[in-house]
């Protein structure tokens, strides 16, 4: 059983004659706004607690204050193969580079947020954690990495946080406090909804589409859903968190693969004991193998096999299977099991929630909110598999029936405060859904600024994803310019970057003007060659050398004027 919490050097305190007027900074690296709410939470208790607390973007955080720093919490995610979130960046280079004073007079402890299922699992964290470490900083407690399901052990740290802080704090004091300082307050208030993350609303579906055209190689899903009754809000780039049902013959396969009892009662962590079928379809994750799942499974079984796939030496061989195959595969492969259905489901992880950036702005409708869905299909492996949400969303889910929902907030993909700002917008696929929420606020707003589309897809005929709306949008002014690139029309590939290298010219005005830029969609491919193509805009435009370029794109990134919502 792997323990997630990575304990290095047992936490230590220091010198309490130096704590006497400490002061508490709080950074976070935050990509979708979990380590941003999880920041201002601790905040908000060591504020109770009577502590002077500091609280910012890693990257709004100026390094020259770093030295006098006194204790440094951080909160952090880690993004695509072990990479710091956007607003970490230019923190996380700054550390790491030679200009880092020593930091000998600091305490300091990471939470580390990530997913088990990548590789490089909470990489930021423990960069950060070993980083300062390096710079002679002393931690104040032990590092916590924490899996999709972050809730329980982010509390479990902030506890043992706590305590460090108030047990050295009254040692300095003799006990009496200090004052409290208030901080601006980051972000927008608090909705007051009863719903949220751990409490999912039911929201009956309105309406389930398919925007993509016969023949299309894809199929893209526009659901509208009912939040009435909710008082769930929500701004645009926010998105809506769906806990999705596993599918139903999957599950069944598996219980019959077992010869288990579909009713027996296994233990669900907080919700007790529940009817196996139901925990399958309902609550545990079936459909992803991680490392951590695979060590656990191999003390089930007596086949060899599974013992020698997680062998030092084997990493490539043990990834290699891991990929695209499920639980059935794992349970198929190194039968026979010596394990019980309760046993066995203990090993497994809570389904987490899945994502969309919703497609629909809560001041023009305020009682539903619109998803853009994109169904993923593959063949792996000698079956046909689906996503797990998406799947469910085009075979299952149909007007009437309720799907469990929550709003994520995203302080990190935002309209400019000001109306007459311009904005240009970079969203192919269904990656365009944010700006359709961007569009239908301005529009409601009635707000003044240029904005410019760069939409791309397969076919114009078959994947041109609510072209109805932004033609309308155009007709009208909401919309100031719209340029698109299909990609299979032609016999070369024409992508968005492609319009956006075209129309270098007045793409560079706009930004110069101060046009904020949004980038929705594909991280790996898509968002990357964008990037690229914004570098070689800069340079060839603004008359830039690569490196003037690079920190010009940093300066606006630090403005908040080029902001990513890539998966
Ligand atoms: P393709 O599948 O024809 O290669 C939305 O999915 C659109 O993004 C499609 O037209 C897809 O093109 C395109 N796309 C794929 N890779 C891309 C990349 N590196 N940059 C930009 N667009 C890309």
């Amino acid at each position: 059983v792997q323990d997630q919490r990575v304990a290095e050097t047992s936490p230590q305190i220091v010198n309490a004659e130096q704590s006497k007027t400490r002061e508490i900074t709080i950074l976070f690296g935050s990509e979708t706004g979990n380590c941003q709410a999880l920041s201002e939470d601790l905040r908000t208790k060591l504020g109770g607690l009577g502590f002077k607390v500091e609280l910012s973007a890693m990257d709004d955080f100026k390094t020259k204050g770093l030295k006098k720093v006194q204790d440094l919490l951080i909160i952090t995610a880690t993004h695509g193969e072990g990479d710091p979130p956007d607003n970490a960046l230019s923190f996380y280079e700054f550390l790491n580079s030679r200009k880092a004073p020593k930091l000998e007079d600091v305490r300091f402890s990471v939470l580390a947020l990530g997913d088990q299922s990548y590789e490089f699992f909470c990489q930021t964290g423990k960069d950060f954690d070993k980083r300062l470490e390096e710079l002679g900083a002393k931690r104040l407690y032990p590092r916590v990495d924490c899996d999709v399901d972050f809730d329980d052990l982010a509390a479990e740290w902030t506890e043992g946080v706590l305590n460090e802080l108030k047990a050295s704090q009254s040692e300095a004091t003799g006990g009496s406090t200090i004052v409290a300082q208030e901080s601006s307050p980051l972000g927008t208030p608090l909705q007051q909804s009863a719903y949220s993350r751990t409490n999912p609303f039911k929201a009956e579906v309105l309406e389930n589409l398919n925007l993509s055209g016969r023949g299309s190689n894809k199929e893209n899903r526009h659901l509208e859903l009912s939040l009435e009754g909710s008082n769930l809000e929500f701004e645009p780039g926010d998105s809506l968190g769906i806990y999705p049902e596993n599918h139903p013959n999957l599950v069944d396969e598996i219980i019959e693969e077992m010869q288990w009892n579909p009713d027996e009662l296994v233990a669900i962590n907080k919700l007790g004991d529940v009817p196996l079928r139901e925990a399958l379809l309902s609550h545990l994750e079936i459909t992803i193998l991680t490392k951590p799942l695979m060590e656990k499974a191999s003390h089930l079984t007596h086949h060899s096999a599974l013992k020698e796939l997680l062998a030092p030496g084997q990493e490539e061989a043990l990834k290699a299977y891991m990929e695209g195959r499920d639980i059935l595969d794992l349970l198929r492969d190194f039968a026979p099991w010596e394990t019980s259905a309760r046993e066995f489901v203990s090993i497994l992880r809570k389904i987490p929630a899945r994502l969309y950036s919703i497609a629909s702005s809560y001041k023009a409708n305020p009682d539903e909110v619109h998803l853009t869905i994109g169904t993923v299909r593959f063949h792996a492996h000698g079956r046909d598999r689906m996503g797990v949400c998406s799947g469910q969303c085009a075979e299952r889910v149909k007007p009437g029936d309720r799907l469990s929902v929550y709003v994520h907030r995203n302080p990190n993909f935002r309209l400019p405060s000001d109306p007459e700002a311009p904005i240009i917008m970079i969203g192919p696929g269904t990656g365009v859904a944010p700006f359709r929420a961007f569009l239908e606020e301005r529009e409601e707003l009635e707000a003044q600024g240029k904005s410019w589309l760069f939409f791309g897809d397969q076919h114009f005929r078959t994947d041109f994803l609510y072209q109805v709306d932004w033609q309308r949008w155009l007709k009208e002014g909401v919309l100031t310019k719209l340029d698109v690139a299909f990609s299979r029309d032609t016999a070369e590939k024409i992508y968005v970057q492609h319009r956006m290298l075209q129309k270098s010219k007045e793409l560079f005005q706009w930004i110069q003007e101060g046009a904020s830029l949004y980038v929705c969609g594909d991280e790996k491919h898509m968002a990357k060659d964008v990037q690229d193509a914004l570098l070689t805009i800069f340079q060839q435009e603004g008359g830039m050398s690569f490196e003037a370029a690079e920190s010009y794109l940093t300066d606006l990134r630090k403005q908040k004027r080029y902001q990513r919502d890539v998966y």
